[in-house]
């Protein structure tokens, strides 16, 4: 295992300065939307990226597609994610793209699923390499923007060549690159693998940041990745899904080396009754009480007895009733005292 000593360097995107071992929200489909990352910078994140949006769906005006362009100015840096594999798609995307003014934006070429790789996009470009890397160059040239990576090691255990990748990327005018220490044929099994992601960052012609990902579920463990691993920052998906306090957990461990107590009830509830509001407003009532379902567990875990009304959180369809069941959760449980969650 490679050892770093502890430096202190601040990372920049292009010319956005994102601080000094910076946190960032890791694109996710249908939980990094507009709200969600509000909150989570509100939380402390430092950068924030959209979930993976289809550039085929983009050049066709797809409403669906069209909608994930929609960003906060108080979200930002914010990047834009975008996948496909056919380059005049990815370049119109681009074009389609740059009009919502975004900060950054970012490639996926890690998406393991099925229906994304059988195409050639996502992680399915890990077998073409030469592709990745001529598509990213395109897409560099054809914007002022500064486009970004997101990747993992391999296709397969046996055809890990990341150093190799991401030097190529830096090469053509890739800004950063977020590596998930995986391979696609791992999907999310077994544990992400930081070794490979410090040899990138080992390899002393790398000069763009590089930033892991992959089980940063702990404020140790982004220690760990900082110093032991010596990255320039952690990408969090999983950890935020209902917990965007978890960023700054994080931050105060980096600061003091203990841990923050965890949100009390009062502000837990706050979070839910915004985020709930924040999603009506931009998507409407249907789909903003639809979409925000997937985080009151996580909002709410661990209090004794909760069933019922975790139960009426995420059946109750007409907004006025999600909303008397957080005041009936304030009023009978406002006083639970959470355990640390990490
Ligand atoms: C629900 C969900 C949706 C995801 N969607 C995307 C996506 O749209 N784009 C992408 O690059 N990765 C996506 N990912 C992968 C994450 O960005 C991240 O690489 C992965 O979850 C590992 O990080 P973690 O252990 O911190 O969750 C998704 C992951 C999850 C759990």
């Amino acid at each position: 295992m490679l050892t770093f000593a502890k430096k202190k360097t601040v990372a920049k995107i292009g010319d956005i300065d994102v601080g000094n071992f910076p946190l960032l929200l890791a694109p996710m489909e249908d939980v990094s939307d507009p709200p969600f990352r509000a909150l989570c910078k509100e939380q402390g994140a430092d950068v924030v990226y959209t979930e993976f949006i289809s550039s085929e769906g983009l050049i066709r005006d797809a409403a669906k597609s069209v909608i994930k362009l929609d960003i906060y100015e108080k979200e930002r840096p914010v990047g834009i994610q975008i996948f496909g594999a056919n380059l005049d798609s990815m370049l119109r995307s681009v074009e389609i793209v740059e009009k919502t003014k975004p900060d950054i934006i970012d490639i996926n070429f890690g998406c393991p699923v099925k229906k994304v790789v059988s195409k050639g996009a996502g992680a399915g470009i890990l077998k073409d390499i030469d592709l990745m890397v001529s598509l990213t160059e395109a897409m560099v040239k054809h914007t002022n923007l500064p486009i970004t990576v997101k990747t993992r090691l391999g296709w397969d255990h046996d055809s890990i060549k990341i150093v190799e990748v991401a030097e190529r990327l830096q090469d053509v005018g890739c800004k950063a690159i977020s590596i998930h220490g995986r391979t696609r044929a791992q999907m999310y099994k077994g544990n992400a693998d930081w070794n490979p992601i410090a040899e990138v960052k080992n390899n002393p012609r790398m000069h763009i940041p590089v930033f892991g990902n992959g089980d940063v579920n702990t404020p140790e463990r982004a220690v760990e990745m900082r110093d032991k691993f010596g990255l320039d920052g952690a990408m969090i998906g999983r950890a935020s899904i209902g917990y965007p306090w978890f960023f700054r957990e994080v931050k105060h461990f980096f600061e003091t080396g203990e841990h923050l107590p965890p949100p009390t009830m009062q502000e837990r509830i706050e979070v839910a009754r915004r985020h709930l509001q924040m999603a009506i407003d931009w998507k409407g009532e249907k789909l903003g009480v639809f979409e925000t379902r997937r985080h009151y567990t996580n909002y709410f875990k661990g209090i004794p007895d909760f069933k019922p009304f975790r139960t009426k959180m995420v059946t109750c369809d007409d907004p006025a009733d999600v909303f008397a069941t957080f005041d009936e959760v304030e009023q009978l449980f406002g006083d639970y005292q959470f355990e640390n969650a990490l």
